[in-house]
């Protein structure tokens, strides 16, 4: 009954959170409409859209899309005159003066729509960061905080044939109690930063299913299908002819069935990254998504992928988009960065801090990459606040709902370096109790904090009790000691688990060159990667690595003129996709794992 109680446990959320409207998953198969390009913008630093001289929220605010009835009418904005952003993008690398801009910006798009009998329609944005307030016709139609995670809204009742307009209020400015909270190593880029789609469904559709092998096993299917819609009990057909599967299945008063079936599958992995066309029918609606089926565990310090033992050859990420900066937003994006990886010898990707879109998840399903992914619960945020808890669990229900049929992902991280407490425990156990409820299948994971009693690096955070594969980032040779230290360390673990060493590095500006001991040169960078991998070497119950990180990235913490000008920069790619030399380093490492 697990997954009966993950549906209730999903269906109450919306009760939880007012802004959860359910997610439509598998956006990338819908029938969908694009409303990316050009979107009209009011930058509004002072919310004057939306609070009145009094800060009370306007009734008349920018969402109305006014225009002067006469010429005696005030109307103090005009978007259809006002300056253009594209969507998706983030506005900081759109336009020079919003470069270092944190605070509101109102988008409007006008569209026209022919209303279809039978028909519900939604808008769907691929994600807004931070805080995305969405109005239709002037009707507000809710809102959403977090800045990595989709969400849908129906706008069935309030589409007109003909004209129709969207406005959404999008506020990125930092937070105390917001997730990520106000301290990050990344630039804080703004807007709506992904897709935006009108999606058609039926009266009764299939809003979500949850296809997977059962934990543990490589050939029984456990899962579940759930359709939105007046209708609730209805049959449902699913399709893997590849496999030869056909089977029948009949949904509950919930409009939710379970299914449980067994087959023979060619098994997903890095090396042989086979994907299933999955049809599921009820009624009028036909969903198709291509799946891959693996299973992934733990046992002992072993990290087994369809039930072999495998080494996570891995690098970190961000979303950051190669060669011009920016959030990372397409295929196109997302196949470059991967394909870097993969001339690295990778196998495995960290998707730091936070969601990435749909297409990066999508293509490493099609090139053979496994995926770590996580929530952007960093550093020091409010593990006291209820707001804050509740805002996390969104950001995970939102990730884990819209992934949990992707091969690749196999492990949620519920944060990074995180700061001990009893506080923080409590907070990151909650998290872990919902993932486990929403997934079962997949691991579970968190950049831990180690501590170090001379030589000794001593794995004994108690957070590492509820995690399946312990994260640690360290900067030997970087943040701390010299390069050389690596090789005197003794790792020492409380956990029979595995260890990922999620973070490992050091800086280096492209081109700058000098002797090894002088930081920023490439050959500082290098000697660390060397050091480093002599340490990796001994660990007995290390299972895997992501190395600090595949190019370098913006980030407002990075001042320094010359070698930083706002880049961290221990990319082993530059921003501009030029090489380092440790990039060698760890790719020829790599190409000795994979030979062993
Ligand atoms: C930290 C952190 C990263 C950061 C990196 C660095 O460990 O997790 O987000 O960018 O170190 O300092 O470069």
């Amino acid at each position: 009954m697990k997954f009966l109680t993950a549906i209730i446990f999903l269906s109450s959320l919306t009760a939880i959170f007012p802004q959860q409207h359910y997610l439509i998953t598998n956006i990338t198969n819908r029938n969908k409409i694009s409303l990316d390009g050009k979107w009209r913008i009011i930058i509004d630093p002072y919310e004057v859209g939306y609070y009145d001289y009094r800060y009370k929220p306007r009734k008349d605010g920018y969402f109305l899309n006014k225009h002067p009835k006469d010429k005696n009418d005030l109307v103090e904005y005009n978007f259809d005159k006002s300056e253009t952003l594209e969507v998706p993008g983030d506005w900081n690398t759109q336009k020079k003066e919003l470069f270092l801009y944190e605070g509101t910006i109102w988008y409007k798009k006008s569209f026209n729509y022919k209303i279809k009998t039978g028909v519900r329609t939604f808008i769907y944005f691929g994600a807004a960061n931070y805080d995305a307030i969405v109005y239709i016709n002037g009707k507000k139609l809710g809102e959403h905080v977090g800045g990595f995670t989709p969400f849908n809204f129906e706008v069935t009742k309030y589409l007109k044939n003909g004209n129709n307009f969207i406005v959404v209020k999008v506020d990125d400015k930092r937070l105390k109690d917001g997730v990520p909270t106000l301290d990050t190593d990344w630039w804080n880029y703004g807007g709506l930063t992904r897709d935006v789609y009108l999606v058609e469904e039926p009266e009764t559709f299939i809003q979500d299913y949850f296809i997977q092998l059962k934990k543990g096993s490589l050939n029984e299917i456990s899962g579940w299908v759930k359709l939105n819609g007046i209708i609730k009990r209805k049959e449902i057909d699913i399709h893997i002819h590849a496999a030869g599967i056909d089977k029948k299945f009949e949904t509950n008063e919930n409009g939710i069935a379970e299914i449980k079936f067994s087959g023979k599958f060619k098994l997903w992995s890095p090396d042989n990254p086979y994907l299933y066309n999955v049809k599921i029918i009820s009624g009028t609606d036909t969903v198709n998504d291509q799946i891959g089926f693996r299973s992934i565990e733990t046992k002992g310090n072993e990290i087994l992928l369809n039930k072999k033992p495998i080494f996570l050859r891995g690098i970190s990420m961000h979303e950051e988009a190669p060669f011009r900066s920016g959030r990372a937003f397409s295929s196109a994006d997302d196949r470059t960065l991967l394909t870097w990886a993969k001339e690295l010898g990778c196998n495995y990707v960290r998707l730091a801090h936070y969601p990435y879109n749909e297409h990066m998840i999508r293509e490493a399903e099609k090139m053979g990459m496994l995926l770590w992914s996580e929530i952007p619960v960093y550093w020091t945020i409010q593990w006291e606040n209820p707001n804050t808890l509740e805002n996390a669990l969104n950001q995970l229900t939102e990730n884990i709902t819209r992934d949990k049929n992707r091969a690749p992902v196999i492990i949620w991280s519920m944060g990074n370096e995180t700061p001990r407490s009893d506080a923080r425990l409590k907070f990151l156990k909650s998290l872990i109790e919902s993932a486990r409820i929403l997934d079962p299948t997949r691991l579970i994971s968190a950049a831990t904090e180690t501590h170090y009693d001379r030589n000794k690096i001593i794995i004994d955070d108690p957070l590492g009790k509820y995690l399946d594969v312990i994260g640690v980032n360290e900067y030997i040779g970087w943040y701390n000691g010299k390069p050389e230290d690596a090789i005197k360390k003794e790792w020492v673990s409380e956990y029979n688990k595995p260890l990922i060493i999620s973070e490992l590095g050091a800086a280096a500006l492209y081109g700058y060159h000098g002797d090894k001991n002088t930081r920023w040169t490439e050959e500082y960078q290098a000697n660390v990667y060397k050091y480093q991998i002599e340490m990796l070497k001994k660990i007995s119950f290390l299972r895997g690595v992501s190395p600090w990180i595949l190019m370098d990235f913006r980030s407002p913490r990075r001042p320094l003129p010359y070698f930083q000008d706002f880049y961290n920069r221990k990319g082993l790619i530059s921003n501009r996709g030029e090489k380092k030399e440790a990039f060698y380093i760890l790719r020829d490492f790599y190409n000795k794992l994979k030979s062993n």
